[in-house]
């Protein structure tokens, strides 16, 4: 089996196609590397998983349809992960355009490529919690209306969502969206709080804590991510579109979080409190009870286990 991996190079993408590759798959991987974070940290990856068997790059940019419809013909993949996209929530504020090209029109040419397929794939796309925008309904669930995002970042995800349903119903094909929850592990993208915080810890300056602490995230462990991503696609009995919250299921204080941070890095946390920001939400909070139904995801790892893994890997990375 053949899987197309877009946004290979990224966080997640890199450590879907290790396991992929683990469990037998051909992957061809699709990234542009674009410049949002360190070009570096995407090469370094891309390295690890040069000269494994089973294992193509292609660097392409998912914009550009007719790159993207040669490399659907030469390769026929059975399943198309796509996880490329422009993330960033607060990024989104001022760069829009960005947003638009990759996430709208990029997604676009994947359902096309999809559609025109000599032998048409399963989809299996991310999208993002960030789509419960400010519902207060705690956990959040895959039937809670999501229509009222707070980020262009979520409006995006939230337009992939209705762009795949359009594509099941007047294509047939089967596409699977998966609402991501604060993901974070080995390898992680150095925009996200964990990253700037171990940074702004190890070099001695005060970490920016926004709305003075009070904030709620489900934080998952990206093995666990890519554990239900695998069942997922893996899976033969899905419907032909769904969409599914993965996360851990525990939503986690931001003070504890830095805490466990700190007592990992073997640093004192110093902590400037500032309000919110916009375009962040106060709370996120999965409801894994679909995707367990589903496919019997369970998510194992707290963040007592995880943090400590992430922590031992920044400061190895960065020689710290
Ligand atoms: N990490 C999280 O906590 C989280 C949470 C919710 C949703 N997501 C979603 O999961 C997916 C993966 O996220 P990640 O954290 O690994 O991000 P990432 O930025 O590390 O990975 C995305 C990859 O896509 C590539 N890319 C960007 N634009 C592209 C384009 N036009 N064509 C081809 N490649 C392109 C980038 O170079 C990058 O390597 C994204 O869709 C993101 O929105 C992530």
């Amino acid at each position: 089996m053949k899987i197309f991996i877009t946004g290979f190079a990224g966080f997640i993408g890199f450590h879907a196609a290790h396991e992929f590759l683990r469990r037998g798959w051909e992957v061809v991987g699709i990234d542009n590397f674009c410049d949002y974070y360190d070009v570096k940290l995407k090469r370094d990856r891309t390295a690890l998983l040069e000269g494994q068997r089973g294992f193509t790059a292609r660097e392409l940019d998912i914009g550009d349809l007719e790159g993207l419809r040669g490399a659907f013909a030469a390769e026929n993949p059975d399943v198309v992960l796509n996880l490329a996209a422009q993330p960033g929530v607060r990024y989104s504020i001022d760069h829009p355009f960005v947003y638009e090209k990759t996430n709208l029109a990029g997604f676009l040419n994947v359902l096309e490529c999809c559609r025109h397929a000599a032998k048409v794939p399963k989809l299996v796309f991310a999208s993002s919690s960030s789509v419960y925008g400010g519902n207060k309904k705690m956990p959040f669930e895959e039937s809670d209306k999501v229509d009222t995002p707070i980020s262009l970042y979520a409006a995006t995800k939230k337009a992939n969502e209705l762009m795949a349903h359009t594509y099941s119903h007047l294509y047939k094909m089967q596409t699977i969206g998966l609402r991501f929850f604060t993901v974070y592990g080995a390898w992680y993208r150095p925009d996200m709080a964990l990253s700037l915080f171990a940074d702004a810890m190890l070099h001695g300056r005060p970490i920016k804590v926004f709305n003075h602490g009070d904030m709620l995230r489900d934080f998952t462990y990206v093995d666990d991510i890519v554990d239900g991503i695998v069942r997922v696609v893996e899976a033969q009995d899905l419907p032909l579109y769904d969409i599914f919250n993965i996360g851990n299921h525990r939503s986690e204080k931001l003070l504890d979080v830095i805490n466990v941070l700190a007592e990992s890095l073997g640093v004192e946390p110093n902590m400037e409190m500032l309000p919110m920001q916009p375009g962040d939400v106060y709370a996120t909070y999965a409801s894994i009870e679909k995707l367990n139904k589903a496919v019997g995801y369970e998510p194992k790892t707290t963040i007592r286990e995880g943090i400590p893994v992430f922590a031992k890997w920044y400061k190895e990375y960065h020689g710290l």
